[in-house]
C-alpha cells in the first residue's frame, strides 16, 4: 500500500496483528464530514489546492527585505505559532551555520526563562535586527511578555525605524495585537478565521519564517498539494494519512496508549516536536489519547532504547524514514585500525545509519514492540510540506475516530486562565497570605 510519495507499512505484521478493515465505513463517513464541514475550523484541509499566489509573493518580498536589511529575525510564538516553523528550518537548514539563501531565525516567546529572553536580547548587540511577533488570540502570555521585551528593545535601538522592522501575524478581525498592530502601523499578515494554531504552519504563521532562513517554500507548498490531491482518496485502501491514523487507533485499542515517533536524522528532533504538539492537543482530552512522545536515534537508543526493548508493553513505535540525505561522509581508511573500525572504510555513514535503523527496527519488532515504518523519499522542502499535510490529516482522522473534537485545546486554556488568575497582583498577595501561614 503505497502513494507516490509515502509508504506507511508496520514492520512485524507477522507478530502484531492490525486489522483496520474494520475502520472503513467510519473513515468514509469522517472523510465525508471533514471535507464538506463548514462548521469546524478545516480551512487548511483545502487551502493548498486554492491560488494562493499573490501571498505567496507578499510573504516572499518581506522575507527578501528582511534578509536584507537584517543577520537575525527574531520570531515570536508559543505552540502552533512557532513550533511549524522550527520544525521545518531545523529539518532542512545546515547543521552549522545558515542556509546559504537565509538568515538566522531564533525564536522567543516559547517559555518564561528570565535567562533565556536575557541573553536573546544579549545576543542581537551588533547585530542587525528584524521581529515577527505571531499569536492567533494575540494574548498568550508568554509571546506577550516576550514582545514586549523585544518591542522595547527595537524602539530604544532603531527609533521610528521600528515600526518598519516589526511584523506582526495575527487574527485581523479581533485581539489585543491586532488593536497594538493597527495603532502602531505595524504591517500584518492574517491567520486565517478558519485554520486553527496547530494547523497554520502553510500560512504566514510558518511561511514568512521558514523564508527567511532560505528554505524555498514554494516547494514547501508544492508538495503540501501534492498531498492534499493524493491524501483527498476516502478509501482507507487508498490514503495513507487515513491508513496510519486506523493503525494507530486499532493499537490504541488493543491497549497500546504511547506511540514513540522516532528518527535516525537529528534535524528532525524539532519535527517530532511540532508533531508531539499536533497529536497531543488534538487528541489527548475527554480522558482518552494515545500519549505522543519522540526519541532522536541513535542518541536515544543509548538512553529510551533500554525501556522500548524490555519494559511495560505499552507502546508502539513510529520511525520517520527518508530514504535520501543530501550530504554524506565517507569513512576514512586507516592503516593503523587501532579501532578495529577498517572493516566500515568506505561506506558512508548514511549507509550505517540506515543499517542501523533497520536494526533497531528489528530488535524493537522483535521484542513484541509494533512498529510503523513512514518512508518518503528524499529530505527536501517537497516531502517535508507532503508530511506537514500528512500528519495534519491523519491527525484529525485519528481524533475523530476516537470521538474527541480535533480543533480546540480546552486543556490549555485551562492552564492559560490559571497562571493569569495567579499572576494577579490581588491574587499574589492572597497567594502570599496562604503561604505564610502554612
Ligand atoms: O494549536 C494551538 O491552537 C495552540 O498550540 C496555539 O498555537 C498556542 O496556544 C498559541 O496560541 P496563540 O497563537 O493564540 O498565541
Amino acid at each position: 500500500m503505497s502513494t507516490q510519495n509515502l509508504q506507511t507499512k508496520i514492520l512485524n505484521e507477522e507478530l502484531i496483528e492490525v486489522d483496520i478493515s474494520k475502520y472503513a465505513s467510519t473513515v468514509a463517513k469522517i472523510h465525508h464530514h471533514l471535507h464538506t464541514t463548514k462548521d469546524e475550523p478545516t480551512g487548511w484541509v483545502h487551502a493548498p489546492l486554492e491560488d494562493n499566489s499573490e501571498l505567496i509573493q507578499s510573504i516572499l518580498d518581506v522575507a527578501n527585505e528582511v534578509k536584507l536589511k537584517a543577520d537575525v529575525l527574531v520570531v515570536v510564538g508559543i505552540g502552533g505559532s512557532y513550533l511549524g516553523a522550527k520544525a521545518i528550518q531545523d529539518a532542512l537548514i545546515p547543521y552549522f551555520g545558515t542556509h546559504e539563501n537565509g538568515i538566522e531565525v531564533i525564536y522567543a516567546g516559547q517559555n518564561l526563562s528570565g535567562a533565556y529572553i536575557h541573553q536573546l536580547v544579549k545576543s542581537l548587540t551588533n547585530k542587525e535586527v528584524y521581529v515577527n511577533v505571531i499569536s492567533k488570540s494575540g494574548s498568550t502570555m508568554e509571546p506577550a511578555l516576550a514582545f514586549r521585551v523585544l518591542r522595547q528593545y527595537m524602539e530604544e535601538r532603531y527609533g521610528d525605524e521600528a515600526v518598519q522592522r516589526i511584523i506582526v501575524t495575527t487574527d485581523l478581525e479581533k485581539g489585543l495585537l491586532n488593536d497594538i498592530a493597527e495603532k502602531h502601523n505595524y504591517r500584518t499578515f492574517e491567520i486565517p478565521q478558519n485554520i486553527g494554531g496547530r494547523f497554520s504552519v502553510l500560512t504566514p504563521v510558518g511561511l514568512l519564517p521558514i523564508a527567511v532562513a532560505g528554505i524555498d517554500i514554494k516547494e514547501l507548498l508544492n508538495g503540501a498539494k501534492q498531498a492534499a490531491i493524493e491524501l483527498k482518496e476516502e478509501s482507507l485502501e487508498k490514503n495513507e494519512a487515513y491508513r496510519y491514523a486506523t493503525i494507530r487507533h486499532e493499537l490504541y485499542i488493543q491497549g497500546y496508549k504511547v506511540e514513540m515517533l522516532a528518527s535516525f536524522e537529528p534535524g528532525l528532533a524539532s519535527f517530532h516536536e511540532r508533531w508531539k504538539q499536533l497529536f497531543g492537543e488534538s487528541e489527548g482530552k475527554d480522558k482518552k489519547g494515545i500519549l505522543p512522545v519522540t526519541s532522536n536515534f541513535s542518541t536515544d537508543l543509548h538512553s529510551i532504547g533500554q525501556f522500548i526493548q524490555e519494559a511495560s508493553p505499552i507502546l508502539f513505535e513510529t520511525l520517520l524514514h527518508f530514504s535520501e540525505i543530501n550530504d554524506d561522509y565517507i569513512v576514512p581508511d586507516d592503516v593503523r585500525n587501532e579501532d578495529l573500525l577498517n572493516y566500515l572504510k568506505n561506506r558512508s555513514f548514511n549507509e550505517i545509519n540506515n543499517i542501523s535503523k533497520n536494526g533497531s527496527a528489528r530488535a524493537h519488532a522483535a521484542g513484541g514492540v509494533p512498529v510503523i515504518q513512514i518512508e518518503l523519499k528524499q529530505l527536501n522542502e517537497y516531502h517535508m510540506g507532503y508530511l506537514i499535510y500528512f500528519f495534519m490529516k491523519a491527525c484529525t482522522m485519528s481524533a475523530y475516530l476516537m470521538e474527541v473534537n480535533p480543533f480546540d485545546q480546552p486543556g490549555v486554556e485551562a492552564y492559560k486562565n490559571e497562571i493569569k488568575e495567579l499572576l494577579n497582583e490581588e491574587n499574589v498577595v492572597e497567594q502570599e497570605k496562604v503561604t505564610l501561614k502554612i
